[in-house]
Formats: structure tokens, sequence, C-alpha cells
């Protein structure tokens, strides 16, 4: 039985994450953490603890008192708010993603390690569209260099300690349970909740900016595929491309409008314009879909419809 620890359990994707692994492998299976209180569900449905991932303490003791086996290690501080703190961002990112690896080669019970990396591991010299997954890589951000890092010093622990260490390239994650964490994509979120509550937005990137992005159960699907997929399957222990799909404001307007027509959407570009400048438009994932399922199911109409739907229930629950 898998006994399966998640860090960063109440943020955008942790939320949702423990809830999904629960589901498959039993609510007190899976011990959820974070620096903050989770949502209710997280915390009512099993295990929930404050637990700081700097810590390496009581990480450790944490990890051997509820034998845990598997570690999905989510906590870091995003694009955006690196940029405001780049220093601190780098010890957070680097450093807790060394405390796990460290942790999963001194303790035998842990088989399997999850460390999130992103599209941000790209840079300017990168080609744009249809990134492949081997390619130029000159990342400019605080962010995109602590996210490359870590997928060498991933393969680094696979290849000299046989850490099992999976890990995704996430492109913009859309949802609607908790805010988005400060990232550059998180406009493709804040929109709908706008859309909603006042019929208006004004978005911090140009209406011509395309980005991949995926809808979080199509995120969390893929997840669990690529930890669940037989060792021999996987040959990339640093980090592998998922395209999910791509558009740009504009069309994500357009597509809010076929449900609100008199939705109005303004352009006012700041300080996270040259990074979304800095990252591919589309992601060619063929090297992930021939090892495991990255699959997306939600294309712009059924994300949009799903988004609206659901942030207008929890408008209605307040
Ligand atoms: P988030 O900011 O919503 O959640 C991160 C969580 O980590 C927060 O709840 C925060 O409280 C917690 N945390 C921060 N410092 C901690 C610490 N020292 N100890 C324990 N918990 C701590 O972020 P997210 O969007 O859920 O992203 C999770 C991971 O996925 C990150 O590594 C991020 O870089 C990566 N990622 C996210 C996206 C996206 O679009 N959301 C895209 C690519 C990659
Ligand atoms: N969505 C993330 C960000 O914008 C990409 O890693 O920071």
């Amino acid at each position: 039985m898998e006994k399966i620890l998640v860090i960063g359990a109440a943020g955008q994707i942790g939320s949702e994450l423990v809830m999904a692994l629960r589901k498959i492998h039993g609510n007190d299976n899976v011990f959820a953490t974070d620096l903050k209180q989770a949502p209710d569900d997280v915390i009512n449905s099993g295990p929930f603890q404050i637990l700081d991932v700097m810590d390496d303490k009581r990480l450790i003791h944490f990890v051997i008192r509820n034998k845990i086996t598997q570690i999905y290690h989510l906590a870091a501080v995003l694009s955006g708010n690196a940029e405001k703190l780049p220093i601190q961002a780098w010890e957070i990112n680097m450093q807790s993603l060394m405390n796990i690896l460290d942790l999963a080669r001194e303790v035998d019970e842990i088989k399997k390690v999850f460390w999130p990396s992103s599209i941000a591991v790209f840079g300017p010299t990168t080609p744009r569209v249809n990134t492949p997954q081997l390619t130029v890589m000159e990342p400019n951000t605080v962010y995109g260099i602590s996210k490359l890092a870590g997928e060498r010093w991933c393969e680094y622990y696979n290849k000299r300690y046989g850490v099992d260490v999976r890990s995704i390239r996430y492109p913009g994650l859309i949802s609607y349970k908790t805010e988005a964490g400060g990232g550059t994509t998180d406009y493709a979120v804040d929109i709908f909740y706008e859309a909603i509550k006042t019929g208006k937005y004004e978005c911090f990137l140009k209406e011509d900016t395309a980005l991949p992005m995926m809808f979080m159960d199509d995120a969390i699907n893929a997840t669990i595929n690529l930890m669940e997929a037989p060792a021999d399957k996987i040959s990339t222990h640093s980090s592998y491309n998922v395209g999910g799909i791509s558009f740009d404001p504009k069309q994500l307007a357009n597509e809010i409008k076929k449900h609100i027509p008199e939705f109005e959407i303004t352009y006012k570009p700041d300080f996270r314009q040259p990074i979304a400048d800095s990252w591919p438009q589309s992601i060619d994932d063929s090297f992930s879909q021939t090892e495991w399922d990255c699959s997306a199911k939600f294309d712009i109409k059924k994300l949009t419809e799903t988004m609206l739907n659901g942030v207008k229930a929890k408008f209605e629950e307040k």
C-alpha cells in the first residue's frame, strides 16, 4: 500500500491533486501538508498538517513516522512573485527540491518523487512554436532558472543515486477551486472571476500573447499517469514537455463573450509581458506521448464553459 506525502497541498494544483490521489489510494494514505491551511475538503477528508518543506529535520521525522513511499513536492514561488524577490525565490525553489531529493536518496522506503517543472525553463532563444523536448534552454527569469537547475538535479539524482524522480513541464494551469499562485499565466484564471463579478477584465498581457495552457483535470490526469507508468517506459528524469492547448487573451475573451456577450476586455501589459514573450507559444509533446498518456480532453470551448460554471457556483455558495 502506498503512503503518499503531498507538499504544497493548499495550492492551486495540490488542493486538487490530494483529492484525486485520495480517490485512488484511500483517504488515510494521502498526507496533505502546506505552510498554510488547505481548503476544507482537503482538511476534512484525510490527514492534513502544517509542515515547512525547508525544515529538513521535521520533514524526515514526518516521512519516517508515516512510512511515506511517494512524495509530490509542489511548493514553489511562481514566476511573477519570484521576480519581486529573486534571491528568496531561488532559495525556496532550490533548497526545497534538494531537501526532497536527499530524503529520497537516504530513505529506502521512498520509491518515487514527483516535482513539477514548467514551460518557464525555455527562454528567448528557444524556438517558440511547437517547442521540442530537447532544444536551446536559456531562461531569463529567476523562476525559469530555478526550474532548469531543478531539472538538471533531478536527472543527476536519478543517474547517480537511482532516485525515481518524475516531472512534467506544466503549461499554464487553469482551475477555479483555489486562486492561482502568482504566475504569468494567471490572467487565464483571473479573467473568469472578473467576467462573472464585473463583466470586465484588464489583462496584464497583450491581446496576441499566445501561451500553452491546460485545464486542471487534464494536468492531474497527466501527473498520475506519469507516476503510474512502469519504470521501464520512463526515459526522462529531468522533465517532460506536455502540450495542452494554446491560445491568447483575445481568443479567450472571445470565447467568454459567447456566454457573456457584454464582457469587455482591455489590455495593460506589465512586468509579466516580457516573461510571457520569452516563453513558448505552443509545445511539442510527442516525446511524452510515445512513453505515457499525457493527452488533454479540454479544448478552449470546454475549458471556458467549465470555468464559467465553476466560478459562478463558487460565488453562489458565498
Ligand atoms: P501555488 O502557489 O498555488 O501553491 C504552492 C503551495 O506551496 C502554496 O499553498 C504554498 O503555501 C505552499 N508552500 C510555499 N512554501 C512552502 C514551504 N516552505 N513549505 C510548504 N509549503 C509551501 O502553486 P501551484 O500553482 O499549485 O504550483 C505547484 C507547483 O507546480 C510549483 O512547483 C509550480 O512551479 C509548478 N507549476 C505550476 C504551474 C501553474 O500554472 N499553476 C505551471 C507550471 C508549473
Ligand atoms: N503558470 C506558471 C507561471 O506562470 C508557469 O510555470 O509561473
